[in-house]
Formats: C-alpha cells, structure tokens, sequence
C-alpha cells in the first residue's frame, strides 16, 4: 500500500546529470550501423537449441582514436541475438570470465523461477582474475589450486511466448546499472508462423536498434559515477546517469544506407536512465510516420499511427517506417526530442537506391492479445515508487521500502487476474518479470496511444499514476518488479513478485 514514508521523502532531482566525455566526439551519421551476429547454436536436439555464451572483458574502438574496455558477452557490445522459434527452448549456458559475479536476466522472458536470474542467483567468476579462495564454499575452498568448477550456469528458456524482441542483461543486485553500463546487454528475437506471414518488412529491412547513451573519459574507459558513498557523488548517481554519446548497436550516431522502401525497425532503449522521443526527420523537414505495429511483448491488434514516440529505458517498440518517398541520396534522422545538443541525434538512414518492395502492414496484426475487463481482476494492489530514506542514505522506495530479497512483497496465486495501480515522483519506468500487462488507465484517463498492446514495461512520467491489468500465469515461483531506471533498481527501487 502507499506508505506515510514516501510523503516525508526528500525532493528528489528529476533528470541527472548528464556526464561530459572528455575525449573529442565524432561528427554524427560517419559510422556504419552495425548489426549484432546472430548467435548459432552448439547444439539441437529434441526440439531444443543449445547455446554457449562467455562474459569476458575486451576492448573496442566505439570512438575514434580511443580504445574502451568492455564487458561482454561474446566478445561484443551488443552481445549476439539470440534468434528463436516460439515454443522451441532454448538453453543457454553462461560462462563467467569477468572479474565480478554476474547475473543474466532474459527481459520480458516468460522463464522459470530458476532461470529468471534473480538478483542473487549468482554465476560466479571463474576466469583469470578469480580468487579461487573466494569464489564460493564446496570448491576450492582448501587448495587454492584446485580448479573453481561453478563459474558456469545454464539458463533455460521455454519461450512458449507472442513473439517479441527481448533482451538478455545482467541483474546482479546493487550492481546492474555499472555491468549493463560497462556493456552487458544483447538482443533476443523471438518469432513465429503466424508473424512471419503477415509480409511485413524482412531480411535486410528489418533493424534491431539497441540505443544506450555513454559518456567516456580521456583514456577511453566508459565513463561512470564512484558508487554512492558520500553527499557528493551521490546527487547524479541517485537520479540515474546519462551519457553525452548516443550509441547505436554499440556505435556513435551511426548511419544506415538503404533501400527507398519500408523498413521495420524494432527499436529498444537499453539506456540505464535516458528517455527519449523519437521522430524521423528527413532533409526538408517533413516527419515520416512512425507506424507501430508491436509493444513490449509482441504485435498490436492493429497498427497505431504515431508523429513521435516516447520510449522509457527497457521499452520496445516494433515500428514500420516507409522511406520510399525520400529523395535519392537523402537522410533520414531519427531525432531525440528530448534531447540537447548532440543527444538531439540518435542515427540516420541515408537513402541510397530506389528498390521494389512487396512488403505490407496488414490492418489486423495479431488476434491472440489477452483482453483481461476490470471485473476478471481478483484483487487490487497499490504501489508508489517514490524517493525516499534508506539506511545509508537516500535512495528509491515501492511503497516506502527498499528491495529485500527475504521479504515477500507480493505473494499472488498462479492465474489471477490483479490491477496494479502505480503512482510515481519522478520518471519511473516500472517492469514486471514473468507477465505481459496492459495499461488499463493513465492519470485517470484512458491509456495513451503508445501504450497500446500487451507491455512488460510501464512509463510513469512525474506525478502520474498508472492502472495496469495482467494474469499472473505461466509458472510458480518468486519474480521480480522494479524500476528499470538502472541506477533506480541498484539503490532499492525493486520487490519481490511471488506466484504460488
Ligand atoms: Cu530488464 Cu528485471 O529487468
Ligand atoms: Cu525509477
């Protein structure tokens, strides 16, 4: 319920800091977009793929002329896409090199308990930097030499799911903004016959488009705030931390050249704190159509024609944008409203060659949307996600209490249906684990166009309260909920969601 606390909470700040990179940036729209390898799997069998993935640091030329380490999986940033088939499974197993105990989370997964990555579900580091000493009792814990043998964990997906692009990332507790900051974040496609059938733009026309702003200091190391200890670091570390560099599938307002055609562009903020507003622009000023056809967790029912679009970290949306009426040679900019100066920018098209296109956004997308009325609910839950007073400081509040992962916050019986209805102080991006949701009302009124669909993460601007409906079915065990402001979620602003 909203607690007494959150009204004494202290004045938050609204929007953080943004941090300065310190080496020179590059002119926007030089760098080719690039797009993330497609994971292949090790192994198929029994109706199910295999798949290998090992954490280790690398570096990258992101910027020019500087060098930046990195935390990966795979060896890139983004991590590979793991391309699947709805109702396949799919295993993945986790080898972690890093100097750190990770924790992978697949986002807007329907996964078991036991594959969800809970926050303290670690896989342990195993590789050169290990402590052997350290890393866990049962191993290595009386000969330093022996070999640490848990540094691997195997996460299994069933993905029996609507398709939708997902994303894998870590979630260690108090530690997830740093690792995704650092570079550990990878796509997730999931698709099926009924999808592939509608003859929506495919194959090259169609772009994962991973945004996530960074700043980088002088020797091209990720720029990022010292954790929150004392007054002084804490204020842009407490509002979330934005970077003055808009990357796109890891690269620098990168530009596409293209096809005069349509494109679907399945565009994810992977951003710890950043919102943005995104319109397409071309040379003369005219704004294209952004036509979105898919949410969080799959199609709409019908398109939803959109000027620009709104899109909170840890947001999907699916948009078709038609490019045939830009003149030959011209750009295309996908432009931030939100943003100033250089994080105005995103990415641009360039226009390069007239092409046939036989693609089409058909008026029905997709029928098997869950239709769940006000009076299917059970229950109703009340949750404000406010600033608040922590132990050691300030930090963020669900119904004026940090996470613990000992307490049970919402305990919830396999198949009710429950309204949740969420105020906030600040921007709040509020994300469910396990279930889709639909968004019932928004400051009393009805949801606004971009909230169409079936979601797994709710934008709360300042102030607003927000009702969203969902059935929690699929499987027992204990979830999560939380803020996807990254910084957010490390400093408290999650719970736990338990299906019994
Ligand atoms: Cu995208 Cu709980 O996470
Ligand atoms: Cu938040």
């Amino acid at each position: 319920g909203l607690s007494t606390a959150a009204a004494l909470a202290p004045r938050p700040p609204v929007t953080g800091a943004e941090l300065r990179s310190a080496v020179p940036l590059p002119p926007p729209f030089q760098v080719p977009l690039p797009i993330p390898a497609v994971l292949k799997p090790v192994g198929t069998s029994g109706g199910a793929d295999r798949y290998r993935i090992t954490q280790r640091e690398t570096s990258a030329q992101i910027l020019p002329g500087v060098t930046t380490p990195l935390w990966t999986y795979e060896g890139t940033f983004p991590g590979p896409t793991i391309e699947s088939r709805r109702g396949r499974p799919v295993t993945v197993t986790h080898r972690n090199e890093l100097p750190v105990p990770t924790v992978v989370h697949l986002h807007g997964g329907r996964t078991p308990a036991a594959s969800d990555g809970y926050p303290t579900d670690l896989v342990l580091p195993g590789g050169p930097h290990a402590h052997p000493g350290r890393a866990h009792a049962g191993h290595g814990m009386h000969d330093p030499r022996a070999v640490v043998t848990d540094l691997t964990r195997d996460y299994t997906f069933p993905l029996d799911q609507r398709p939708a692009l997902l994303w894998y990332h870590d979630h260690r507790m108090d530690h997830t903004a740093p690792a995704i900051w650092r570079g550990l974040a990878g796509m997730h496609i999931v698709r099926d016959d009924a999808e592939d059938a509608l003859g929506l733009p495919a194959g090259p026309r169609e772009l994962p488009l991973m945004i996530a702003d960074r700043a980088f200091a002088a020797d091209g190391t990720l720029a990022y705030p010292a954790l929150p200890e004392g007054p002084g670091v804490r204020e842009p570390y407490l509002a979330g931390v934005l970077g003055d560099v808009i990357l796109v599938n890891g690269a620098p307002w990168p530009v596409h050249e293209t096809d005069a055609a349509r494109h679907r562009l399945r565009v994810l903020n992977a951003s710890n704190a950043r919102h943005y507003e995104l319109e397409a622009v071309t040379d003369d000023g005219r704004r294209l159509d952004l036509v979105q056809i898919g949410a969080d967790q799959g199609l709409l029912a019908a398109p939803v024609t959109h000027r620009s679009l709104p899109i909170a970290p840890a947001e999907r949306y699916d948009l078709v944008v038609d490019f045939s009426g830009v003149p030959m040679g011209g750009l295309v900019r996908l432009v931030n409203r939100l943003g100033s100066g250089r994080t105005r920018d995103v990415m641009a098209f360039r226009i390069a060659r007239a092409a046939a296109d036989d693609s089409r956004v058909p008026r029905t997308l997709s029928a098997d949307l869950p239709d769940w009325r006000r009076p299917d609910a059970v229950r109703v839950r009340d949750f404000a996600f406010r600033a608040g007073r922590m132990r050691d400081g300030h930090g963020w509040l669900i119904g004026g209490r940090p996470f613990d992962p000992a307490r049970p916050d919402v305990v919830t019986r396999l198949g009710d249906v429950e309204i949740w209805r969420l105020v906030a102080d600040v921007h709040h991006p509020v994300h469910l684990h396990l279930v889709g949701f639909r968004v019932l009302s928004r400051r009393g009124r009805p949801p606004l166009p971009h909230d169409a669909g079936l979601k797994d993460t709710v934008s709360l601007r300042p102030g607003e309260s927000v009702e969203i409906i969902t059935r929690f079915d699929g499987y027992r065990g204990r979830y999560l909920f939380h803020c996807h402001n990254a910084e957010h979620e490390d400093m408290g602003m999650m719970a736990n969601l338990e299906v019994v």
